[in-house]
């Protein structure tokens, strides 16, 4: 990290609570720079001052640093793997095993898209089937992504992956946007939790042993050595022969740490 880049970590660490130094440098730094454009600043150290005098210019950079963009059926090919092969399969296994119970975990669900998205997966596949159940714990840091998933309304583009036939069956118009209906809810309990805490799981979901973790589109915002601190925590919550989901971009992180690809080319990985 560079001197100036120490100098503003501090700062922000101070005055903020925010830890610049975990984020991956490249990622501050292509920040950092696309800020120095738009303030009108003329380089680092100018830039510098005029975030350590103005608090709005801080909570802007803040908010640029802990990015929230979601989807749902996100990361495509690794959602038709899952919906297709993984979750069919766990299904199927789990209804001759003494557990009937599917548990998932996203734990980076920002505004609830991929825990809705896998709900309206296990519903297909489950359906009525009284004998099975699933449940989903959606968390997250960001106590207002929490919010906005609990509330589970959306605008009419961010429903634009969901297909006619799942949106007709689980949304309904709420003003000019679109709710989650109660009965799809049910099966899902959000609530703010940080991954790197000293909780190894959120309180609420009773000790992990998840058969499913998504940690998706969370790892390239962190340096290696906070990746890796992540990735032990949601790999420990993984149930026996559990499997982790990551972001399509992210695979190359997990095939160089401890785990194996069981798809090609999606981010569904097994603990070696
Ligand atoms: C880009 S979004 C990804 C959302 C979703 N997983 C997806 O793939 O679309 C990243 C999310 O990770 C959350 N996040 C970042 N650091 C975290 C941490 N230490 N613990 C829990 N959540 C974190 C952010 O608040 C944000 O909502």
């Amino acid at each position: 990290m560079s001197e100036m880049n120490r100098n503003m970590a501090e700062l922000f660490m101070n005055k903020h609570g925010i830890d610049i130094s975990m984020f991956d440098e490249s990622f501050v730094n292509k920040t950092i720079l696309q800020r120095i454009e738009l303030s009108g600043c003329s380089d680092l150290k100018d830039y510098s001052r005029f975030m350590a005098e103005n608090e709005k210019e801080a909570t802007i950079f803040a908010g640029l640093l802990q990015v929230s963009y979601s989807e749902f059926f996100r990361n495509t090919l690794t959602f038709s793997v899952l919906e297709s092969i993984v979750l069919p399969e766990m299904v199927f296994r789990k209804g001759n095993s003494k557990s009937k119970e599917i548990r998932i975990w996203s734990a980076a669900c920002a505004g609830g898209h991929e825990p809705y998205s896998l709900a309206m997966i296990m519903e297909n596949l489950i359906g009525k089937d009284d004998k099975m159940r699933y449940r989903v714990f959606g968390t997250d840091q960001n106590e207002k992504q929490v919010n906005t998933a609990l509330l589970g309304v959306y605008s009419k583009e961010s429903v634009g992956n969901v297909t006619r036939k799942q949106f007709e069956k689980w949304f309904v118009h709420s003003g000019s946007s679109y709710a989650v209906i109660p009965e799809l809810k049910k099966h899902i309990r959000f609530s703010v939790f940080d991954l790197l805490s000293k909780h190894s799981t959120p309180p609420e979901s009773i000790y992990g042993d998840f058969d499913l973790v998504l940690c998706a589109n969370i790892l390239f915002y962190y340096k290696p050595e906070v990746q890796r601190v992540i990735l032990e925590k949601v790999s420990d919550s993984l149930a026996e022969g559990g499997l982790l989901i990551t972001g399509e971009t992210e695979r190359e992180i997990l095939k160089a740490g401890n785990f194996k690809e069981v798809y090609p080319q999606s981010a569904i990985f097994r603990k070696k």
